[in-house]
């Protein structure tokens, strides 16, 4: 099994695949814009082959690169688990007459825009929406959609860029704000809470399913930098109030062509208990959702997606244990990290129940809350009862304190 792994070093998690490519038996050729000497042993260890190349988000470059790197040798897999180069990787397939999804198929799982109507199609709820390529669609959109909406960019991620307008005063104020983005899809807002459903797929049947809950919801999260953004796995994931999501969720990926690879969808619950679809991409969940997703189970998904992925075959049991909450935490201060206040106490309280603890140590520099979820680091808990869950990582939402000057 000859796989040709985009992104095999970064972000940190894609390490992680590459392992579990190696553990189920793939040669590995790994394709990254590091240079090889500063990869670790162990992960030059996974690794047949890797192929450093100048600009990974430059597709023909690495199309010539990766096809004279290849030539000669039969290939049996190019995949990809990062957003940006999910297209890519579907390009290479195409180019060598590969098993895996086409480009259209992930075009479905990369434009906001293109899968909702092949949502809708499909007779699932959507967002009301359109797509706009100027300011004055936008404002078209606005008008013929009616207020609340969102306004966002149709290649979108970490919600950047992303707007709710409640009236046209909001509404002009996010077009000036996003003047850079080209191209725009405008949403009817849907009130709700917000949750994800995440999936390892086989022929487009989930062999794993997966639900975790955004408090707040990402908008709001991203809004407000004191705000520090928790995500909890349900380990009840199949209780009656959250199978509309799942039944949702599973349809999706039916009505968008899902092969056999991961698919992170994010759905909201409405208050009279309806699923409506968010988005959703066809490789594994960001913000350490995955290591969650391993600790609610005590499983490997690192491991068993690539088993599916090379295999079709996901071997291990996935009981589910525990809710598992991850807290991200941002410094109050720019500059370094200088101190860090209530997070003794917080993993005394939390016990047997702490996970993790990933925090930026003092001295260290700030990282840009914008542009990472993870932002000053984060600590992890778990639990079996929900409630006691969420009551843990609240409490090292508001007791835990980062300061940095
Ligand atoms: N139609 C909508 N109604 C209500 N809220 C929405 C809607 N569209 C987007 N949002 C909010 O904005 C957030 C970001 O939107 P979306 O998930 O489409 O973009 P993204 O940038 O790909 O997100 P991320 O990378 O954070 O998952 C959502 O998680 C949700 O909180
Ligand atoms: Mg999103």
């Amino acid at each position: 099994m000859r796989v040709v792994f985009l992104a095999a070093t970064y972000p940190a998690e894609m390490v992680q695949f590459t392992r579990g490519l190696a553990e189920v038996g793939a040669e590995v050729y790994g394709v990254g814009d590091a240079s090889k000497q500063s990869l670790s042993k162990e992960l030059k260890g996974w690794m047949t082959d890797y192929l450093q190349v100048p600009r990974i988000m430059d597709e023909d470059d690495v199309i010539e690169r990766v096809t004279q790197w290849m030539r000669g040798k039969s290939i049996d897999r190019v995949l990809a688990n990062w957003e940006p180069l999910t297209i890519l990787a579907a390009r290479l397939r195409e180019r060598w007459s590969m098993p895996g999804m086409s480009v259209d198929t992930v075009r479905g799982f990369r434009d906001k825009q293109l899968m909702k109507e092949r949502v809708k199609a499909a007779g699932l709820r959507v967002p009301k929406s359109k797509r706009a390529l100027s300011e004055a669609d936008v404002r078209a959109a606005a008008e013929e959609i009616g207020f609340p909406i969102v306004v966002k960019p149709i290649a979108g991620a970490g919600s950047a860029d992303t707007y709710k307008c409640r009236d046209q005063a909001e509404l002009e104020a996010a077009l000036a704000a996003t003047k850079h983005v080209t191209e725009c899809s405008v949403e009817e807002f849907i009130e709700g809470e917000e949750f994800t459903f995440d999936t390892i797929s086989i022929d487009g049947v989930p062999a794993y399913e997966n639900i975790a809950q955004y408090l707040p919801k990402p908008i709001e999260a991203r809004s407000e930098q004191w705000i520090s953004p928790v995500i909890i796995t349900v380990k009840d994931m199949y209780q009656p109030r959250l199978l509309p999501g799942v039944e949702l969720g599973r349809n999706v990926l039916k009505a968008l062509n899902m092969d056999d690879t991961f698919g992170h969808m994010e759905w909201f619950l409405t208050p009279k208990g309806e699923a409506v679809f968010g988005e959703i991409g066809c490789r594994a969940p960001g913000g350490h959702l995955v290591d969650q997703m391993n600790w609610t189970s005590d499983i490997d998904c690192f491991r068993e997606w690539a088993r599916v992925a090379c295999w079709k075959s996901f071997e291990a049991k996935a009981p589910r244990k525990y809710n598992c909450g991850i807290v991200f935490k941002r410094a109050l201060g720019e500059g370094r990290i200088t101190r860090i206040d209530g997070l003794n106490a917080w993993k005394k309280q939390a016990g047997r129940w702490f996970v993790d603890d990933q925090l930026l140590r003092p001295g260290s520099r700030r990282r840009n809350w914008k542009q990472t979820l993870v932002s000053d680091g984060f600590v992890v808990c778990r639990h079996p009862d929900w409630e006691e869950a969420r009551r843990l990582s609240f409490a090292a939402a508001t007791g835990i304190k980062l300061f940095a000057a």
